[in-house]
């Protein structure tokens, strides 16, 4: 069997070469200075880092999963790093300086991954097997599995800090990770385009959150339902319908 192996080489602009082409630029109406913005560049490039690391061991644990058991737990995983203008749009909301400084003390999810399982088993140990990597830490997590947002939303969501080695060291960079089922994504996209429909009348804005919610519930019976077939059949115990 040939094996293929595809390379990366895309160009990266230098610090210089963007320090010196934003030189060129009149920045004066600007609110960033060409410093700010090529200090802005080099933070992004560490969260990059930071997102692969992640998903790197997590495409590792899938594989594991697969030799080990046959069985993948990751169906599919999606990555992004915030766009510029969510990052102000988020430190406007909160209140906060429009800095370096204040995104990295401020936003954890400036590197954010999303990692869409088969079955809410999968969810917990994927994400287990994750937190207990010695390499990394859990800076925080929410379990809106275990207890669900009043809109229905389910997930589990991770705060990692993964160190990235560069030339001056280990950075400590933080990555936020969402585990979810493919129900519960599919739900969550709905709800989320939901969201953004504000031109619609509160009435029928209402009615549909309200049958999300009661959407949410059934996806959740059948989940669990849907687990337990596939525990019986792979031998393990079957878990009882809540
Ligand atoms: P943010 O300021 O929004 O980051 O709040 P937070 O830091 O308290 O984060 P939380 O962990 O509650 O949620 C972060 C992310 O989870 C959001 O950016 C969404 O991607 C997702 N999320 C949270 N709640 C919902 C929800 O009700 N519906 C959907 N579709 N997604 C949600
Ligand atoms: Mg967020």
């Amino acid at each position: 069997i040939l094996e293929c192996v595809i390379l990366d080489r895309h160009s990266r602009l230098s610090s210089a070469d963007l320090k010196a082409r934003l030189k060129g630029l009149n920045l004066s109406d600007s609110i960033f200075t060409a410093d700010q913005i090529t200090e802005f560049v080099d933070l992004m490039q560490v969260y990059e880092g930071a997102m692969y690391e992640i998903s790197t061991k997590l495409e590792i644990l899938d594989n594991e999963f697969q030799v080990r058991f046959a069985h993948d737990p990751i169906h599919h995983m999606e990555r992004r790093l915030k766009s510029v203008n969510s990052i102000i749009g988020k430190l406007e909301r909160k209140g906060l300086p429009i800095a370096v400084e204040s995104i990295k003390d401020n936003l954890f999810d400036v590197a954010g991954i999303r990692v869409i399982c088969n079955y809410r088993d999968d969810v917990y140990s994927v994400s287990n097997y994750l937190s207990a990597q010695s390499d990394i830490q859990v800076l925080r997590v929410k379990d809106y599995i275990k207890r669900p947002k009043q809109n229905g939303y389910r997930s589990l969501h991770v705060i990692y800090a993964v160190p990235v080695f560069l030339s001056s060291g280990a950075h400590y960079t933080p990555v936020e990770v969402q585990f979810r089922t493919i129900a519960m994504d599919y739900w969550a996209s709905l709800e989320h385009a939901l969201r953004y429909k504000t031109d619609l009348p509160d009435a029928r804005l209402n009615e549909h959150s309200q049958t999300l919610l009661d959407c949410a519930r059934s996806l959740q019976n059948i989940e669990v339902q849907m687990q337990n077939i596939h525990r019986d059949i792979n031998g393990a115990p079957v878990v009882e319908q809540t």
